[in-house]
Order: structure tokens, then sequence, then C-alpha cells
């Protein structure tokens, strides 16, 4: 159906030093692009291939017991509670992703009696490695963007975000499929770091406009704000509306890896 639909080319978002996309930012740009100097070509690899080889060799059922759902204070999440582990979605967006946060192992076996496989927990300690370059990356962004609006006191914010272990590494698969493979939506999260993925696809709707944003070069990640974000700033910066497409009229799978970096929305909890 979608196999002639022509599409505007992807644009590439240009790359700044972390200082500018924090001007950026505030200034309302939508999109920013900036290095995450600590992001490992090889762990970015043997993330999404642990992802692939999850889906090939654990058996359906056994899968299904790797989601799991833990409360995390303060996460300002809806109904406070988080998808973690591994996560199937299949009625509108069909996609399979992993959540790993600093917590995952301890709770697939303390909620699950699961104990990772050697390459599950090689795999994971490459998750783990990309959470922690672009946590540093983040914290690093939002250093910047409280020197020049220290009243929205985004440091503290993403300190106690740390201090709960909230902030997600997101590792998604998705099938091959024409068409929308994610709807158009804002992200909860206060920021979302784009690390990387097998191909354009992404696309941001920019003053009513859809724009489709080129893959970055690694170590690039593409940045924009979310929901929450929008809401400590009252709507100075905004969410920005996305969605995913495919680009292979069907015929590959994408993948693809995100940072949430999360915040605690005080304001909130009391
Ligand atoms: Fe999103």
């Amino acid at each position: 159906m979608n196999m002639h639909v022509s599409r505007m080319a992807p644009v590439r978002v240009p790359v700044v030093p972390i200082p500018e996309a924090a001007r950026l930012l505030i200034t309302r740009h939508p999109v920013t692009s900036f290095p995450v100097t600590k992001l490992d070509r090889s762990d970015m690899e043997h993330a999404w291939q642990g992802m692939k080889r999850f889906e090939e060799e654990v058996p359906p059922e056994e899968q299904l017991r790797y989601a799991i759902e833990a409360y995390r204070l303060g996460s300002g999440e809806k109904r406070g509670l988080n998808s973690d582990g591994i996560v199937r979605r299949n009625v509108t967006d069909r996609k399979v992703y992993l959540h790993w946060r600093p917590d995952t192992t301890t709770l697939l076996w303390v909620m699950r009696r699961i104990r990772l496989n050697h390459w599950q927990h090689e795999w994971f300690q490459a998750c783990e490695r990309i959470h922690s370059a672009c946590l540093g990356a983040y914290r690093e962004l939002v250093v910047e963007m409280d020197k020049i609006r220290p009243e929205y006191r985004l440091l503290d914010r993403l300190e106690a975000a740390t201090h709960h272990g909230i902030h997600v590494l997101r590792v998604l698969y998705y099938p091959p499929r024409s068409g929308e493979l994610a709807d158009k939506h804002v992200d909860w999260s206060p920021f979302t770091l784009h690390a990387g993925e097998s191909k354009h696809g992404l696309y941001g709707i920019e003053s009513g406009n859809k724009v489709y944003y080129d893959t970055p070069e690694h170590p690039n990640v593409l940045s924009f704000a979310g929901e929450q974000l929008a809401k400590i700033t009252s709507n100075d910066i905004p969410a920005l509306y996305h969605g995913v497409e495919d680009m292979t009229d069907g015929s590959e799978p994408r993948w693809a890896i995100v940072f949430f970096g999360k915040m605690v929305h005080f304001e909130d909890l009391y």
C-alpha cells in the first residue's frame, strides 16, 4: 500500500557541542544533535544483537516472564507504574523492547526468579555502559541549561531521578512491517536521547510540518523534550510530537536504542 508514497528526504540535524544544544533547547529548537563521546560502537551493536537473540532463542512462553512492573517512586509516570525488563507490545504498534535500568537484573531475580545466562549477562553489561554514557551527556546538558535558566532546577530533579534509578535505556526491535511503526505521540520523560537506529524513519512535527530526521552518525544522538519538561517549564520548552515510519517497504526489521532521561517532578509529589 505504502510502496510508492513519496516522502521528504530526511533532514540532518546539525551537530553542536552540548552547551550550544542547551541554548538551542531553551530557545525552543525542537530537536538538537550532540555527541555522546563515551558511547561505544560495539556496545551499541551488542545491545540490539542481544534483543534479536532474545527473540530468536528464548521460547515465547518464557519471554513473557521477563516483563515486570515495578513501582518507581517519583517517576511521575501514569499511576507510578513503569514497564521494566523485556516488554512486548502487540496491539497498535507491534514491538519488543528491553527497558534496562540499574536494578533490572535484581528485579528479574526477586520478582521472577530469573537468573541471566552468560550472553544475557554480557548483553545487559553493554546496555549498562550505554546507559552510563547517555546519562553523563544528559547530565552535562542539564548543567548547561541550569546556567541559563536556574529557576527550573533541572539538575536537582535529574539527580533525584538518578537516586531512584529511574533513567531508562530502551533497546527496541520492530518486526518487519510497512507503514507507521509508532504512532505520533509525545514522550512523557523530560528528555529523549535517540542514540541509534538501523535506518532513518523517526519524524517530528515542527510548526505543523512533518520532518524526517536522518540517522545521527555515531557517537552523535538526537535529543528532544517530552511532556514532563514542558510541564516543569510551563511550556517554555514544548514537547515534540514524533513518530516512526518504516522506510524499507516492510522488508526489514527496525532496531533503535533510546535513552529516556528522567526527572523527579516534585510538584506532583507534595
Ligand atoms: Fe517516543
